[in-house]
Formats: C-alpha cells, sequence, structure tokens
C-alpha cells in the first residue's frame, strides 16, 4: 500500500521505517528540511538501536523515502499516518496543533479516498475532530478516520513494531478496518492479536495503558517506601507479587519514579481529558502527586547518605536519561535529582553513556565526565541513576579507590547489598535493608 507518514520524529520514523519492512511503500514526510536532508544522507536524528539499519535497509529496497514535499505526498498515498508532535500545554493537556494543521492539508489535497491514521498519542475526541476538518472542507472524497496508536518502548521501538503484543485499530467503517489489518498484513503470521473497535475507544486504550502502567510503577514506588520502614525487600515483595498471573512480573522495578516523554505527560492528560468530561480521576492525580514526590524523596536518601548534608560535597552521577538505551532526558528523574542536590549545596559530576549532549542545554555547571571511573574520581557519594548495563559490571575496587568516600547511592537497585559491603562500601538502595 501507498503510505505517507507525516512527522519524522521518534514515532514517526519508526512507524515509517516499520511500515515499509512489512512490505508497504512509505514517504515519510516533515517540513523540518535539514532533518529530511539528513535522513536522506542516512543519519539518524535519535538514538534507538536498530533503527538505522531498519531504514537504510528499506531505502535501499526503495520501499522508503523522505520528503518536505507534503502536498505531493498526501496525493501520492492511500494511507496517511499522522505522527506529529502533541506537546504539552502550560494546563497539561495535549496541544494539537500540529494535528490540525495536517488534517486540514489533507481535506485540501484529497484527489481520492484516505484513509487518515492518527498514530500520535491524541486526546479521545481528535478522530471526531479530523472528521469534522474533512467535512467542513467540503471534499467529495472518503476520508476515513483511524486510531491505531503507537506501544512502543524507546531502546525497544523495532522490536516492538516487529513483534507488538497487539495491534489496536479503532475504525468507524469496517472497510477502514480491513484496510488496517492489510497494512499490517504481516504480523497475522506471527499471529498477533487484533483489537478493532471504535475510535474513542482505541484513543482511550492508549491512555488508559500508559496510565496503569505509570500506576503500577508508582505502587511498587510506595510499596518500596513502606519496606524501607518496615524492614522488607522491595525486589522480594515484587517478585513474590508478580508470580501471581493477575499481577505479572513485569513494572515492578522501583526507583526513582517514571519519567521519558510518554508516562509523565499521558498520565497528566489522562487526568485532565476526564476532568474535561466532569470525572475526577483519582488515582491518576495520586500517581502524579507521588511520582513527584519520590524524586524529592531521592535526594533527601542521597543526603542521608552524605550524612545529613551534602553541602561542598562532590556527587558523581551515573546515568541521566530516563532510562537505559537512550539519550531521551524529557521529564528524566534526574533532572530535579540533580537540581535538589545542587540546591543542597552540592557539585555534580555526571556520566551518561548517550545522554550528555541533550543533558547541556538542562543543567549548569554539571562537569561531564567520559566514563564511570572518571565520574567517581574525588567524589564523596557515588549515584547510580539509570540502570546502564555498563554500570552493572563496574570495577568496584577501581570505583571504590577512585571515590573520596566510599559512599554509594543505588537508585536502580543494581548492586547486592550483602556484596556492597563486603566489597566496604557504605551502600544505600531503594526499599532494600542497606
Ligand atoms: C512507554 C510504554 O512502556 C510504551 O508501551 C509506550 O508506547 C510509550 O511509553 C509511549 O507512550 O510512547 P517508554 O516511555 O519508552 O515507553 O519507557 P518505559 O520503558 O515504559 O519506561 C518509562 C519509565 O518508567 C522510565 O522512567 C523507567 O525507568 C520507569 N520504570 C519502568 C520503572 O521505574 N520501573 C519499571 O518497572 C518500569
Amino acid at each position: 500500500m501507498d503510505i505517507a507518514v507525516i512527522g519524522t520524529g521518534y514515532v514517526g520514523l519508526v512507524t515509517g521505517a516499520g511500515l515499509a519492512d512489512f512490505g508497504n511503500d512509505v514517504i515519510c514526510v516533515d517540513i523540518d528540511v535539514k532533518k529530511i536532508e539528513a535522513l536522506r544522507r542516512g543519519e539518524i536524528p535519535i538514538y534507538e538501536p536498530g533503527l538505522g539499519k531498519l531504514v537504510s535497509k528499506n531505502v535501499e529496497e526503495k520501499r522508503l523515502s523522505f520528503t518536505t514535499d507534503l502536498q505531493t505526498a498526501i496525493r501520492g498515498a492511500r494511507a496517511i499516518f499522522i505522527a506529529v508532535g502533541t506537546p504539552p500545554k502550560a494546563d497539561g493537556s495535549a496541544d494539537l496543533r500540529y494535528v490540525e494543521e495536517v488534517a486540514r492539508s489533507i481535506a485540501k489535497e484529497m484527489n481520492g479516498p484516505k484513509l487518515i491514521v492518527t498514530k500520535s498519542t491524541v486526546p479521545i475526541g481528535t478522530g471526531r475532530l479530523i472528521e469534522k476538518i474533512l467535512k467542513e472542507s467540503g471534499t467529495p472524497h472518503k476520508g476515513s478516520v483511524v486510531s491505531n496508536p503507537e506501544f512502543l518502548r524507546e531502546g525497544l521501538a523495532i522490536e516492538d513494531f516487529m513483534k507488538p503484543d497487539r495491534v489496536v485499530i479503532g475504525a468507524s467503517d469496517p472497510e477502514a478496518a480491513a484496510l488496517m489489518k492489510e497494512i499490517y498484513a504481516p504480523l497475522h503470521s506471527l499471529e498477533t492479536p487484533f483489537v478493532v473497535t471504535n475510535v474513542e475507544s482505541s484513543e482511550l486504550i492508549k491512555y488508559a495503558s500508559n496510565g496503569f502502567l505509570a500506576t503500577k510503577i508508582t505502587f511498587i514506588n510506595e510499596i518500596a517506601q513502606v519496606c524501607e520502614k518496615v524492614g522488607a525487600n522491595v525486589h522480594d515483595v515484587a517478585v513474590g507479587m508478580g508470580l501471581d498471573s493477575r499481577i505479572g512480573p513485569k513494572f515492578l522495578q522501583a526507583g526513582p519514579g517514571f519519567g521519558g516523554s510518554c508516562f509523565p505527560k499521558d498520565t497528566s492528560a489522562m487526568a485532565d481529558i476526564s476532568k474535561k468530561y466532569g470525572y475526577e480521576f483519582q488515582i491518576m492525580e495520586a500517581v502524579l502527586r507521588v511520582n513527584d514526590d519520590i524524586k524529592q524523596r531521592m535526594v533527601t536518601k542521597i543526603i542521608e547518605a552524605g550524612g545529613g548534608s551534602v553541602k561542598g560535597k562532590t556527587i558523581a552521577i551515573l546515568g541521566l536519561a530516563f532510562k537505559p538505551e537512550t539519550d531521551d532526558m524529557r521529564d528524566s528523574p534526574t533532572i530535579p535529582i540533580i537540581k535538589g542536590l545542587q540546591k543542597a549545596g552540592a557539585s555534580v559530576r555526571a556520566f551518561d553513556p548517550q545522554a550528555v549532549e541533550n543533558s547541556k542545554s538542562i543543567f549548569e555547571n554539571v562537569t561531564y565526565c567520559v566514563d564511570a571511573y572518571q565520574a567517581a574520581e574525588g567524589a564523596d557519594i557515588l549515584v547510580i541513576a539509570t540502570e546502564w548495563n555498563e554500570f552493572r559490571a563496574l570495577n568496584l575496587g577501581r570505583i571504590r579507590k577512585a571515590l573520596r568516600q566510599p559512599v554509594v547511592v543505588d537508585l536502580r537497585n543494581v548492586y547486592d547489598p550483602q556484596r556492597m559491603k563486603s566489597e566496604g562500601f557504605n551502600y544505600t538502595s531503594v526499599g532494600r535493608a542497606s
């Protein structure tokens, strides 16, 4: 099928490359000329394992191309995937300006029947809004609006695209649903479940999924607080809970709170959408509050590890990105943590395998290092903030020698407390006895 994907951000680029790999002819469109030129040269603007390879393979095999010419792309496509940004406004609601602009362009350029698919996470009612824009334009052509949310995890996006747990299709007519199934044809042989429903349900499935996962993480983060008070071990509690098949073991890793470009934005939008429809989503509001709180608790934890004050002390932070395998700093828990420590009078040295460049515009007065050992050099406290694999296998002897004080605060529970003790560290983690 001829497909245009509009917006070559994270979602658009992975979707474009993935759909091309499924055998469709895909043209990716962006208004950013520099970005399109770079993509044409084979340069990938984000760090996502496997994406570069997938893009170049499909470009070489002539199923994937890039353009800034929106008009031609729309006219040539049977299906148009909207993957433009929906940034949060000051009040937490999603800004639909770009989605609306694209919908108006599609309405203007319609030259035959089109499938118009929302791939960006959009508030409930956006599908209807696009339908209204098409109708008001007076176009004689049929535009079928479909919601097809993505469930990609950064760092694992290619795997998630190629082997999804499910494909959700919200369509208002059966022909549109059938065309969507055609686009995703290779997934049928993998027996991927397809959930076909109306547009509103599909839009809500996305928010409900992210809201639930964020709640699950927040739940275990609160359990971790209780563990610290009663002398329990959050890892064992999570294992014990997770073995109940109704609960499941995933997303029960306690840490410094969830971050990234999705959970914070989507939980806040979920609360906001409910409010707009006259319902106060109390769990979602609580999740947002607790998640903010957790980060401040992490600052307190580090200060306590420093003996009650970090004034004049040097703190080494290992990991800046909101999770491993990404350079994404959006809503990373390290932002309030580092700023909180600096406010308490600490100097910060930091290392991250990918996110240093993106951190530079966020922090002031942070010394960036080339590896974990350089970061540890002369520091009073070492904080493991993101669980990159390379931090799981540190040469602990070297780290201890580099540190001024053998104090480690592990916000991701990467190390075993007993082992750290026997290696001579004063070790603190999350929800586990020191
Ligand atoms: C998340 C969802 O997992 C995807 O399904 C969804 O498509 C995506 O949002 C989106 O809406 O686009 P992502 O933001 O890439 O994906 O990251 P996750 O791996 O879900 O992690 C989110 C945050 O939760 C991270 O800060 C991570 O450290 C934290 N987390 C995750 C925990 O603290 N504990 C856990 O057990 C799991």
